[in-house]
């Protein structure tokens, strides 16, 4: 008999910036379900992606200096490389400028214009660049952008339009046909009242003003707008439309779409409108979960107050991190993130109740049966008590993660951990052994590897090299699916012990917060660390004039901690130039000192002063020191 089919998605995720923490969130979950659900017997596809055209990235690539083209490849080459850290199993990776799905949202395009559900006019109204999003005056808080609180921009130009406003009636019979569709529960009303109760408008769904997006088939000059070039990823993805669609037949439509709460709703409104267009069935779930906070305000780059999640993963491994996300967070609604949270966290479940669990049972047995999982010999009535937990557990996990909580997931997998050290405590085994009492020694030795198997399988889906490393200290193969949990005691007779390393160290918050400020300190913000410096030619290098100069007075700046005001001898001319070098460098010291000059830099002024130039220097983040030649040349000298 086939498997039953489960299709899980993660919004494509904005090629415009780097990733920080709250951007992990909803992988991790995603690749937590996806896990759970190929090892409870479901053939499982996992679509994940990035979200590559639109006028934010055209801009930002043009503030870098680089094409569109590179400045998305570069921001996919890390995506992929966080989720290969992160242990993101999914089963395709989709990019906006993959080739077959550029050339599918034109057909759907054509599809859509053949079916008049789109048609020509003019836009008029304020748009949101880094949301990528329409709204009406109406719609604006305090004439900015609902959603980011960013300025708008007041637009008109020629558009096409999706008649939206057609399908207002068949989506609020769809919710109500479908009261599961949205969630969490309150999300659904949040859309009604706010969205469809006001009354849905047609929505511009092409762009002229720039062009970096999926050209109209039937009007070039126009863009794909973003948000359909993105949605639509859900379906190109399969091959609708394409030659081979035997995933879409297989898969569409998709079991839950993983979204975080800002972005429901393009995924419940306009994304089953624009299937109801398309004659498609509907996705069975949209689930929009909170936003990972820091303080009182979501981390996001704009706000300055990112997590790295290469950092944390580096220091502390990519489980740690999946095991706070999954945990602390209550699903659903918002979490805040902060380190002393991880830390703790990470101290109390993962290295003592897991860690401990796992090391002591393997020292014991080692110490105890030369390494050999003893055979039990008759179970009593406490053994019994965690027999009964274990064999309970896989019902209640499955129940948790219907309902989507990881949280509620993992509570009950620890709760087999939590009570099994209790059971140590309880059962004395160094007083068995010291009393010789080899037979019950022997059982609860046995019991506490069983329990320790059916956690470790549990934990699979969530923690998954960390459940790998359990399995080899316990001396069994990782199992693939839930089929072991059925029973207690399938741990069979010569089965070996690795005692090794701990699964977790310790970790000193006190000392370890410290340190995490330090690196917090040093990083600057992402974007200044990865600076996006294109490859020049020798005819642009040519462009610049670098010459040596001579310091002939330096002052401070008025009201400046940083600046430096120099007259320097270039030559037979005396140029005045301020630089950023006063933390570095007295005054006293920088007289009479060569310095390196780019000296046909456009003339600018600094707090006020007149610069014509810039001192070359190194630095490396702590400190800056001036380039100066290696033998006295004189001033006004070419540097090439
Ligand atoms: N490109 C769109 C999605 C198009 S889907 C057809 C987008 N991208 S995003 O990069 O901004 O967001 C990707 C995912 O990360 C979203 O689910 C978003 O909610 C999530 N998060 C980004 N910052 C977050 C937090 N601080 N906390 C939790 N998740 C957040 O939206």
């Amino acid at each position: 008999m086939s498997k039953p089919t489960y299709y899980i998605t993660t919004p494509i995720y904005y090629s415009s910036g780097s990733f920080h923490l709250g951007h992990c969130y909803t992988t991790v979950i995603c690749d937590a379900i996806a896990r759970f659900k190929r090892m409870d017997g479901y053939d499982v596809f996992y679509l994940t992606g990035t979200d590559e055209h639109g006028q934010k990235v055209q801009q930002k690539a043009e503030a870098a200096g680089v094409t569109p083209k590179q400045y998305v490849d570069k921001l996919y080459d890390q995506i992929v490389r966080l989720w290969k850290v992160l242990g993101i199993d999914y089963d395709k990776f989709i990019r906006t400028t993959d080739d077959y799905h550029e050339k599918t949202v034109q057909k759907i395009y054509e599809k859509l214009l053949a079916s008049d559900d789109i048609y020509k006019s003019v836009y008029e109204g304020w748009y949101c660049t880094p949301c990528e999003s329409f709204w009406t005056e109406s719609q604006l808080a305090d004439g900015k952008c609902p959603d980011c609180g960013r300025e708008v921009k007041l637009q008109k130009e020629e558009s096409y339009f999706f008649r939206l406003s057609k399908y207002q009636d068949r989506l609020i019979k769809f919710y109500e046909e479908n009261p599961d569709f949205i969630s969490p529960k309150s999300r659904m009303n949040e859309m009604i009242n706010n969205f469809i109760k006001p009354g849905l408008k047609d929505l511009c769904i092409s762009r002229t003003t720039f062009d970096w997006g999926v050209k109209l088939p039937f009007d070039p000059k126009h863009v794909a707008y973003v948000w359909i070039d993105a949605l639509t990823n859900y379906i190109t993805a399969l091959g609708y439309m394409q030659e081979d669609h035997s995933l879409f037949d297989k898969f569409w439509p998709a079991d839950l779409h993983m979204v975080g709460k800002e972005i429901v709703r393009f995924h419940t409104i306009i994304w089953p409108a624009l299937l109801m267009a398309l004659d498609l069935p509907l996705p069975k779930k949209v689930y929009g979960h909170g936003w990972l906070l820091f303080g009182n305000d979501k981390m996001s780059k704009s706000k300055g107050n990112v997590v790295d999640p290469f950092v944390l993963s580096e220091r502390y491994g990519a489980d740690v991190i999946r095991y706070y996300l999954l945990r602390e967070i209550p699903f659903g609604s918002d979490g805040s993130y902060n380190n002393e949270a991880l830390l703790i966290r990470t101290n109390a479940d993962l290295v003592n109740d897991l860690g401990n669990l796992v090391s002591r049972t393997a020292a014991m047995i080692t110490q105890y049966f030369g390494a050999t999982i003893p055979r039990p010999s008759g179970y009593t009535e406490l053994d019994r008590e965690l027999i009964s937990l274990c064999e309970h557990t896989l019902d209640k996990v499955r129940a948790d993660m219907d309902n989507l909580s990881a949280p509620d997931a993992l509570a009950d997998i620890f709760a087999i951990i939590q009570r099994a050290n209790k059971y140590i405590d309880e059962t004395t085994p160094w007083t068995l052994n010291k009393n010789g009492d080899k037979d019950r020694l022997a059982t609860v030795m046995y019991v506490l590897a069983e329990c320790i198997r059916f956690a470790a399988t549990l934990l699979t889906p969530f923690i998954p090299a960390t459940s790998a490393r359990i399995f080899e200290k316990i001396g069994l193969p990782q199992p693939d699916d839930f089929g072991g949990l059925t029973r207690f005691g399938m741990i069979g007779e010569g089965v070996t012990v690795n005692k090794g390393d701990n699964l977790f160290n310790r970790i000193d918050v006190d000392k370890e917060l410290k340190e995490l400020d330090k690196l917090k300190e040093q990083s600057a913000p992402v974007e200044e660390r990865q600076p996006e410096i294109p490859e020049i030619t020798i005819e642009d290098f040519a462009r610049i004039k670098l010459t040596t100069a001579k310091v002939l007075s330096c002052e401070k700046v008025a009201k400046s901690d940083k600046l430096l005001v120099f007259k320097l001898q270039v030559g037979d001319e005396v140029r005045q130039v301020v630089s950023g070098i006063a933390q570095y460098y007295s005054t006293e010291y920088m007289l009479g000192k060569t310095v390196v000059l780019v000296s046909n830099l456009k003339p600018a002024k600094i707090r006020g002063v007149e610069s014509n130039g810039m001192i070359l220097c190194a630095a490396d983040g702590k400190s800056v020191v001036f380039v100066t030649p290696e033998k006295d040349i004189g001033s006004g000298k070419e540097v090439r």
